[in-house]
């Protein structure tokens, strides 16, 4: 079986719903349940005996040896971080909390269970370290995109401490031997994804007529890569991949962040046209995000040339899927943003009359 952490947030929960939907083997996820964290995420699996699902810490190092002996997982994913980018700017310790000190005694744990595995099983042994793009910081307009070597230049506390986490399981690796295996992803999209995020905010605000923050010019550039390919992806890494190696994962898709507002708005205008006009008239712009990184790209041929991975969504299908996702489930938007939430877009965008 394998344990993976942090799968009760966007992409975890999307890992597990896929991963036992293409094979049988078993999940302990493990999740804290922060704000982002949703168990309704994993309704679908409420009476699947092949899910077993634990409320912990990665933090906790008492807990996770008791499942680690408990379940003796072949496999670690960790996925389970604080994962938004405006967030850490306004409170960074959350994010050295989990990302860092929670990292590391997870690795810690792990480290002690899989010296106490035989030979075979450590050798087949896999710690999966689940990144972000965001570590290499951000690119002029004409540079390369993201390669594997890339020097890490992280520019938001949110991405400081994600580079730091990388860096400990690097550690671990060389000195320890841990069979780690890193990936750096770009910016996911689709299903379950809390509308803290540009897309899913995007599409709620629009759908209740308020206003659509553009931070800045709105010229800034990410790659999107949609969610069900990112965990084809790491399927893919954890399978094939060469402990100690680093995977960069992305859609080649990069797109200015306007653009992909008026792709959303043009997709409503279409499946849930609006009486007042196009939604398109609720584009405002506003004061932008601190220290905002211009341009993320991810040079994929890595994965591609040495797993045999790449995306199969297109950006229009991707995009298109999840605008229908979000109009087919608008009991889980109302209720993952009732409550802290609204504490939060008050916090945020407070200064942009309307969109709170
Ligand atoms: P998310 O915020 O939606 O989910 C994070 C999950 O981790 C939540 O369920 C939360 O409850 C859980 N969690 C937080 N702290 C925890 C702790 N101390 N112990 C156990 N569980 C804890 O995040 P996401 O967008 O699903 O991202 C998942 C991972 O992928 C993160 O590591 C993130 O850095 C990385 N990543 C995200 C993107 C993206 O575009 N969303 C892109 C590349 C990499
Ligand atoms: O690149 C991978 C990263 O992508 C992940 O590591 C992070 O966990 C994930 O949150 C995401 O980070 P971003 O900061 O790129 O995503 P976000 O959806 O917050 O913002 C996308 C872009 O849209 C960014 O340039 C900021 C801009 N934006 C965002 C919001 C929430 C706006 O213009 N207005 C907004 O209201």
């Amino acid at each position: 079986m394998i344990l993976v952490t942090g799968a009760a947030g966007f992409i975890g929960a999307n890992f597990v719903l896929d991963w036992l939907t293409v094979n049988d083997e078993p999940v302990v996820n493990l999740d804290k349940l922060t704000y982002a964290g949703n168990q309704q995420n994993l309704t679908r699996l409420e009476d699947d005996r092949r899910h077993v699902f634990v409320q912990g810490d990665i933090g906790d190092s008492v807990l996770i040896e008791r499942l680690l002996a408990e379940h003796r997982p072949r496999a670690i994913i960790n996925f389970a971080a604080e994962s938004h980018v405006d967030r850490s700017i306004h409170g960074p310790e959350d994010f050295i909390q989990t990302n860092v000190l929670g990292t590391f005694r997870l690795l810690e744990a792990v480290r002690a269970y899989w010296a106490g595995l035989s030979d075979s099983e450590q050798t087949a042994f896999r710690f999966l370290h689940v990144s972000t793009d965001e570590v290499y910081g951000t690119l002029m307009p004409d540079a390369p995109a993201f390669s594997e070597t890339n020097p890490y230049q992280p520019n938001s506390p949110y991405s400081a401490s994600k580079a730091a986490s990388d860096h400990l399981v690097r550690a671990w690796h060389h000195t320890y031997g841990l069979p780690i295996l890193t990936t750096n992803c770009s910016n996911n999209y689709g299903p379950y994804q809390f509308p803290e995020k540009l897309i899913p905010l995007v599409i709620n605000n629009a759908l209740q007529g308020k206003p659509l923050p553009i931070y800045g010019d709105g010229q800034q550039v990410r790659d999107w890569l949609y969610v069900a390919d990112h965990c084809s992806a790491i399927r893919r890494v954890l399978e094939e991949g060469a402990p100690g190696e680093v995977y960069n994962i992305g859609g080649w898709n990069e797109m200015p962040n306007i653009r992909i507002v008026r792709t959303i708005c043009a997709l409503l205008d279409e499946l849930r046209p609006n009486v007042a006009g196009p939604y398109s008239r609720l584009i405002t712009y506003v004061k932008d995000r601190p220290g905002h990184d211009r341009r993320y790209a991810i040079d994929a041929r890595k994965i591609e040339r040495e797993l045999g991975w790449k995306p199969a969504e297109t950006f229009e299908s991707g995009i298109r899927k999840t605008v229908q996702w979000y109009l087919n489930n608008a009991e889980w938007v109302t209720n993952v943003t009732s409550g802290a939430y609204r504490e939060w877009v008050g916090k945020q965008y407070g200064r942009c009359k309307g969109v709170a």
